[in-house]
Formats: C-alpha cells, structure tokens, sequence
C-alpha cells in the first residue's frame, strides 16, 4: 500500500498514530537543529518534521538531497505541532519522519507551483500539468467536476437518458466553420466533427428516445475569445412531445438546482424578455441583468433642434451612469475615447450632467435647454447625481456600441458582482438574420429551427419579420444555453432550406438522412444545449472559461503544451491523398 491517509487528512485525533503519506516536496526550510517540509497532493498539505534529537542522521541527510516536486513516500508518527497553523486543516498536527522513499526525482520547475505563481500564462500553459498541482487550478477542475455530476443526476432523476452521438460525421450548420477529418478508406472524402450533436439528437427523437441528453464534445472553428474554445463541451438535451413552456420549465428547473446545490443561493422564477425588448433596453441579446443603467431612446426628444448629428441619425440612444456626474472633465473625455476605439466603432459620445440641485450640464447645451435634458433624464431614468451618455448613429450599430458601455461603466463600478445570479429567459428570437456583407437571410439559430404557429407564409413576404420559438437562457450577461422547438415534417424543411438558400438538391444532399427520417413518423419536438464550461465559469464567479478547462487552447487555437496542430508525415499524407507538404 502507498498510503494510509492522504496530506489532507490528518487532525489531532490522529495524534500518536503510525502512518504513510504520499506526495510532491513543496517547500523544505532548514532551521539546522530542525527541518520542516511541506507535503503536498490533491487533498492539502501535510508539515513533516525532521530534528537532530529524534530523527536518524541518514534521514536528515537524505531530506537535504530532496528539491522541490520530487515525489517522496514517508512514514512516521503524527504529533502535535508546538505552533498550530489555523490556516490549513491539518495544521494542529505534522508528521515525525521515520522513512523516506524517493518514487521520483524533479528537475526544478518553470514556475512556482503555489497559489499565487510566478508564472506568467504562457508558461503555465506549457507546463499544464504543473499548473494543475496548484489550489487555484485544481479547485476549478474539482469544481467543474461537482456541476457535472449535479447535471447528470438531475437530469437522469428527470428521466432523462444519456445516448453518445458520433463525432466522425458531416458538416452540422451552428453557425461556424468545420473542423474536418480526411477519411484514408474513402479517398478525396472528408469527415466533419460536430458543431453540436444537433441533427443526431433530432434522430434519437425520431428514434422515440423522447428525453435525451449527453455532456459532449463540440468542435468549432470560429475566432477565440475569453467565452469560446474550439473545442468545448455542451449539455446537450432534447425532449419529443413538448412545447417551448415544458422546455423552458425543465432547464429552468436544473439551473435553479445547480444555482442552489453549487452554490447555495435560491433564485426565484427567471424572467422572461423577448429578444425585441432586450435588443432595445439593452441593446444586447444577452443583457445583464444585475443592474439597471436600461437604455432610454432620445429619438423623440432630441431631433429636429438644430443639432444635425442626432438629427441625421437612426438611433439617439442613453444611459443614466449612477453617481456619473462626479467625474471630471478629463474622465469623461476618457469615456469618449474609450467609445472611440475601433473596438467599440462610436463616433463619439455626447453627455448631461445631472446636477445635485436639479439643473442639467451637457455637452450641447448650444442646442438644448434645461427643459430639454429634463426629458432626456426622464427617458433615461436619470437621477440627480448621475451622468447621461448618449450615443447615436445606425440602429444596430449604435445599440452594440452603448451596450459595451454600459457593460465597461458597469465593470468599472463594480455592479457585476461575481456571487449574485441574475438569469434571464430571451425568447421570441428572428427566426432569420440578414447578412449585411452579403444581403443573404442565414437561420438565427439554426436551420431546423421552426418559425413560429402560422408565420410560415411570413417568410415570402417579411422574412426578417418571422419570430422562432427559440430561447436563450442568459446568466449575468452571458449565453449559458440556447435552443428551440424544431420542424418536424419534411415540407415545411425544405421550405425553409429553400429560403434559406439552398437547391433542393443541396438540401437533399446534406440533409436528406433527417427529411427522410421526418416521413417515418417524427414526433413534435424540441430541446436546448447549454455550453458547460461557460455554466461552470460563471457558477464559479468567472468569465474565462479556459480555467476551468483542464488542457484549453490559447487565443491562436493552439495547444501549447503538446504543440498542436502540427504538421504531418508525407507518408500520413500520401495515405490520406492529401498533397504533399513542401514548406515543412
Ligand atoms: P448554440 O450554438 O447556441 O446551440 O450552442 C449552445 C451553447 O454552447 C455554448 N457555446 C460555446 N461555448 C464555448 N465555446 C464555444 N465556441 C461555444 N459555442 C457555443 C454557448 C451556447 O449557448 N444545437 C444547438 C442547441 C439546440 O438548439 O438545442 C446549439 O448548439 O453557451
């Protein structure tokens, strides 16, 4: 056996028992009379101790040739330490040293392996395994590990069944690029890896699987941010014989579980807002809703006056900044440049000071007077004290660029607190969205989205103008999950594969297998996926998700620890019949 206990475990009550421990060397300090070492493994750290009158000579020599991270078996007896360390859970106690077997040298690692590091990200990225031994990481791995399981049962207590969907199979549209996968037994041909199990788990409906769910593999090759990886992980469910209202009452039901047995905190029913009202109060599809700063249109009372750039625009839009009106002259120019960067695209920002006794300063005064602000306060629920930032220009644009405002003000003001749970149902999403670049309707969420009951004809006519019964569930100003009722019968499909710009034989060609499987008795369905490692980070109190991704890629999408992608052999090549690589 190679261990009795493990470096967590030990308390007082264990005083004068004979044990064995087993872990990595964390610190060594060398008094000359004594010696103390910090053992470490995934549970806590356990102080052994080493002195000139009870421990042996060959021992304490052999302790001095230790160096961090080696891994070391000790046995000893446990004994009350003279000065008690309240801070780790077996700090009344340390560990009189009896043996010491070395399981395995170290060479000096890159970076200091303690909570708060050295090592810069790159570094520990590299070196993940190293990275994964501090509390900072593993916690988060442990923590990924609690929600994981809290889904699975819940879900399996709902009666839901977990199914494995293939990952070799062909282009799913989410909405991104593939990743693809040639195929050696079908020359020329490809495999694609799943954007989402979507159209397999429509399958399992036909199937009569009527619950299904699978925690899974995504793979989208799409730009990086902090929320996206291209490869991340989905609870991915699916339900046959339901409405939007069963769907949403279910998935509602799980996140207010995990919200309470993760993290102990009880919300009520989630709100509801259609994707129209949360486009126009907060100019985003996924608005935070822990605080207000909701977005007042100025349209009607800040045109037609003299001042031509509100007049010649589609939206003037504001916000009233709580407390805004102490900042100084150089703050709010600031705030203009902050707005100005091509990151945010504003051509600039126009501002009214709320003045303690009532009256208002603007940076337009030339064109507005004190009667004028007063309804530019009231549209934006501005209070005294308080500063107005309004923007204007393109509707959609200007609705982006005032959102990314008021989430930065919002940041800097320290209202999106990290242990407050704001959720929020969008529904009533497009089912369509037009491409401006290329003038093409694309399906919102996806195409086997169904428009909503009798907006089907709606697509000739007002295409933009068609709603889905389509849903996002949004948490703190993230999308946690999305999904939809789907189309069910093979007319109404390739009716919108036509309108969405496919021939028909394009259709048949990619999408035959599920209007085929439509004709054999296809139940009413629907379902929704949440992203789990977005879930994970924001129950943590985060928005990274790469910390809570045991071996994440960067920013390039490159996994830096094992160096991937990477080229392959010519041989490799000429198997698969792809061309030869002549820059390697
Ligand atoms: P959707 O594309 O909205 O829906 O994805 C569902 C959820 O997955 C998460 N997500 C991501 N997380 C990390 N990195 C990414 N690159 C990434 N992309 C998406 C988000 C998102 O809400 N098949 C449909 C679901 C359905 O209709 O049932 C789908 O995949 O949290």
């Amino acid at each position: 056996m190679y261990r009795t206990h493990t470096c967590g475990e030990l308390r007082a009550s264990h005083i004068d028992h004979n044990v064995t421990l087993c872990g990595w060397v964390q610190k060594v300090r060398d008094k000359g009379f004594v010696i103390w070492l910090d053992l470490r493994d995934r549970y806590g750290i356990t102080q052994l101790v080493f002195d000139e009158d009870r421990t042996s000579k060959e021992i304490i020599e052999q302790v001095k040739t230790l160096g961090r991270e080696f891994v070391i078996q000790v046995e000893g007896t446990v004994i009350e330490r003279a000065s008690k360390n309240p801070n780790i859970l077996t700090g009344d106690i340390e560990l009189l040293v009896s043996k010491i077997t070395v399981l395995n040298k170290a060479l000096v690692p890159p970076f200091t392996i303690e909570d708060k590091t050295d090592g810069g990200e790159d570094i520990r990225m590299k070196y993940r395994y190293l990275d994964i031994r501090r509390n900072p990481v593993k916690d988060k791995l442990i923590f990924r590990h609690k929600v994981t399981i809290a889904v699975r049962n819940y879900l399996s207590n709902q009666g839901f069944i977990e199914v494995e969907t293939p990952y070799l199979i062909k282009s799913t549209p989410e909405g991104a690029r593939d990743f693809v996968v040639p195929s050696r037994m079908n020359q020329g041909q490809f495999y694609a890896l799943p954007q989402s199990p979507q159209t397999f788990k429509q399958l399992l409906m036909v199937g009569g699987m009527d619950k299904y769910f699978q925690i899974v593999k995504c793979f989208r090759d799409e730009d990086l941010r902090a929320d996206r990886q291209p490869e991340f992980t989905q609870i991915d469910c699916e339900m046959a014989f339901v409405e939007q209202e069963d769907i949403l009452n279910i998935f509602e039901g799980l996140t207010r579980h995990l919200l309470k047995d993760i993290n102990g905190v009880e919300v009520g029913e989630f709100p509801r807002m259609t994707y129209d009202d949360a486009m126009q109060k907060y100019g985003n599809d996924k608005p935070d809703i822990r605080f207000g700063m909701e977005f007042g249109e100025l349209n009607a009372v800040a045109q037609h006056k003299e001042f031509n750039v509100f007049n010649s625009a589609e939206l003037v839009v504001g916000i009233a900044v709580p407390g805004g009106n102490s900042y100084t002259r150089k703050e709010i120019d600031k705030l203009t440049d902050w707005v100005r960067r091509p990151q945010v695209g504003a051509l600039g920002m126009v501002y009214c000071r709320c003045n303690d006794d009532g009256s208002y300063k603007s940076s337009v005064d030339k064109f507005y007077n004190q009667e004028d602000l007063a309804q530019w306060a009231e549209a934006t629920n501005a209070q005294a004290g308080d500063l107005i930032c309004v923007l204007s220009g393109d509707m959609n644009k200007v609705r982006a660029q005032l959102s990314a405002l008021r989430m930065e003000l919002a940041e800097r003001l320290g209202l999106r607190k990290p242990n407050e749970f704001a959720p929020l149902w969008v529904i009533d999403f497009p089912l369509l969205e037009l491409d401006e670049e290329t003038g093409h309707y694309h399906a919102m969420h996806h195409p086997f989205t169904s428009p909503k009951p009798g907006q089907l004809k709606m697509l000739d006519t007002d295409p933009g103008a068609v709603k889905a019964n389509a849903y996002d569930l949004v948490l703190n100003g993230n999308e946690i999950g999305g999904g939809s009722i789907r189309i069910h019968d093979k007319e109404t499909q390739a009716t919108m594969f036509k309108h969405l710009g496919f021939t028909s034989e394009e259709a048949t060609e990619q999408f035959g297998f599920l209007m085929d499987a439509f004709q054999y008795g296809a139940p009413p369905h629907g379902g929704l996926a949440f992203g789990l490692d977005r879930l994970v980070a924001i129950l943590g109190g985060q928005e990274t998700i790469r910390d809570f991704i045991a071996f994440p890629k960067n920013n390039s999408g490159r996994d830096v620890m094992i160096d991937a992608p990477a080229f392959i052999d010519d041989e490799q090549l000429k198997e698969l019949s792809l061309k030869l690589n002549s820059t390697k």
